[in-house]
């Protein structure tokens, strides 16, 4: 080695070690932040509290607290949510679960007549229908444990939006369109959104001084302004009046639980994800699995939604058998997450030939869709991440507000089986394991995810029920495969859910070849009339170090890099 090629090499070395001390550095701190939500008064929430001196996680409090006010017919202090959390200083993942959970005297037959027969209508409207909220308690969580402001601070952007009123979306007039009936049986509800039984116009402001009560005691006491006290009375009093079976002791024994996320790789992509009480990491970690057997962006358009398809077929049909509680039952996740087991499920798979659901052994059933519920994605500038998916679950849930607290309850009762085979209100299906029993958490497909790679990083999650899931998953891909956080709110998508055995799709989804290319393999297509899910983005590539938030084209929302 001569002398100038041995200095020539060690500067070599020193410029990648500078290099990759910088890449470093970048990746743990973009110097600026992003924030992808349903709908842009929210967002501009999380910016108030991010130039207050708060952190990704008050930013992350005040858009959920935000949201539920402005979206009152998809989220709020009635319901419940997942935070994923990545604390960058610690180099750590949490899963906030502040999901809802069965009250006491819930009992597995519950929402089934002295025949037997599964009577839906209770597990989706009215205070029989409403866990206990969770929705609170992660939002006190989350600042208390690792934010920096106080809770109050957090909170204010949404006090003052319930307080001084705010102009509803034309998807809230349409939510309020289609709760119209069953508000009618509430009337807590229908006074603050059919005042003087009118429907409520894009110009009309909405106050909610009840609300606006119920968030001042929460910001002054914390949990126990929510759980105990005067709202806790509010809240018992109100539910029991209208046949509801709450006790003060169910909301003074809530608690959220953190949970390790779920971790999954697909080639260099790492994928951290919403664990069980959520269907969500499991099925698009086994989905993964099963997709990395294939060079997938090789196969032709049709071939390749084909693979996808059936991939879907056999997560959901696991999520239906195995999936429920795991502080309750006891969930297989690290075998259906396993390299070996998608392996076999692949062997099934024809290439050239649908596989039909029926012939997989599985729960049957006897049908309904789309419901309500908001994501979104934050990064600050010190690249801490938070994903938030946060439900009441129906349209303006339960469509039920006990008098006084200005709370709409959730409907999320109706994410449990309410008997084996009998389809919930996204036609999922369970058994066992998804049971009704008391203190649990009902299953969720609600996925709050990251995605990480040499590229960089992506927060993601949406609404959508039962679709969630397989939304999440294809804009993962998308985003493996170079997409953009624009590319990923905007793709078409298609869903299969094991039960029916159809694909929903989106015009557009499919190419005009791919068609007859599925449809000759046995699918059956079905185009959806409703676009699927309000996703929302955020992205940071290290090359160039670039931030970029996405709102869903479908939706109203607005991302924004500040
Ligand atoms: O937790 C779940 O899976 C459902 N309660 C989510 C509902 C939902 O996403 C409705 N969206 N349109």
């Amino acid at each position: 080695m001569t002398r100038t090629s041995g200095l020539a090499m060690r500067a070599g070395m020193i410029l990648a070690f500078a290099t990759l001390l910088v890449a470093q550095a970048l990746a743990a701190a973009p110097g600026k932040a992003g924030i992808a939500s349903a709908d842009p008064r929210a967002t501009a929430a999380g910016y108030e509290v991010l130039q207050a001196g708060g952190n990704a996680f008050d930013a992350a409090v005040a858009v959920s607290a935000a949201l539920g006010v402005v979206e009152p017919q998809s989220s709020g202090m009635g319901g419940g949510s997942f935070f994923l959390l990545y604390i960058a200083a610690e180099d750590r993942y949490v899963f906030v679960d502040a999901r809802e959970i069965a009250p006491a005297a819930a009992t597995r037959d519950m929402y089934l007549d002295e025949d037997g027969n599964a009577n839906t209508r209770a597990s989706l409207n009215g205070p029989l229908a409403a866990g206990i909220p969770g929705h609170p308690a992660g939002l006190a969580h989350v600042t208390d444990r690792y934010g920096k402001l106080s809770l109050a601070q957090n909170l204010e952007p949404a006090i003052r939006l319930a307080e001084n009123g705010y102009t509803p979306s034309v998807r809230t007039l349409l939510g309020l369109r289609m709760r119209r009936r069953t508000a009618e049986a509430w009337p807590a509800f229908g006074d603050v959104f059919y005042p003087g039984d009118e429907m409520l116009e894009e110009s009309d402001l909405v106050r909610q001084p009840d609300l606006a009560t119920t968030l001042r005691r929460f910001a002054a006491d914390g949990v126990d302004g929510f759980y105990r006290g005067e709202t806790a009375r509010l809240l018992v009093e109100g539910t029991r009046a209208a046949g509801g079976i709450w006790t003060l002791a169910d909301l003074e024994q809530y608690k959220v639980v953190e949970r390790e996320p779920v971790r999954a790789t697909y080639r260099d992509m790492r994928v951290i994800s919403a664990p069980p009480p959520s269907s969500g990491g499991i099925a698009i970690a086994n989905m993964l699995n099963i997709l990395a057997g294939y060079d997938i962006a090789r196969l032709d358009g049709a071939t390749r939604k084909h693979v996808l398809v059936e991939a879907m077929r056999r997560a959901y049909r696991d999520r239906a058998l195995y999936l429920g509680d795991p502080d309750f039952v006891s969930v297989p996740g690290d075998r259906l997450m396993h390299p070996h087991y998608a392996a076999g499920q692949r062997a099934s798979i024809r290439l050239d030939k649908a596989t039909a659901s029926v012939s997989l052994p599985g729960i049957w059933p006897a049908g309904a869709e789309a419901r309500q519920t908001t994501h979104f994605s934050v990064l600050d500038a010190d690249g801490n991440r938070v994903a938030v998916t946060q439900t009441i679950n129906g349209w303006f849930g339960a469509g039920f507000m006990p008098p006084g607290t200005g709370v709409i309850l959730n409907n999320e009762m109706d994410d449990f089986a309410i008997a084996p085979g009998v389809p919930n209100g996204f036609d999922l299906l369970g058994g066992f394991a998804n049971a009704v029993a008391p203190g649990k958490r009902p299953l969720s497909s609600m996925s709050p995810t990251f995605l990480e790679s040499d590229r960089g990083i992506a927060i993601l999650g949406t609404p959508g029920g039962s679709r969630i899931i397989t939304m999440v998953l294809r804009s993962s891909l998308a985003w493996y495969e170079g997409a953009s956080a624009a590319d990923m709110v905007a793709l078409k998508r298609f869903h299969h859910q094991f039960y029916p055995d159809r694909v929903n799709y989106e015009p557009g989804a499919f190419t005009d070849e791919e068609i007859p290319g599925l449809t000759e393999r046995g699918h059956q297509l079905r185009e959806s009339r409703r676009a699927f899910g309000n996703m929302n983005v955020v992205t940071w590539d290290f090359d160039g170090n670039v931030v970029e938030a996405a709102s869903d084209p479908r939706g109203l929302g607005e991302g924004r890099v500040y």
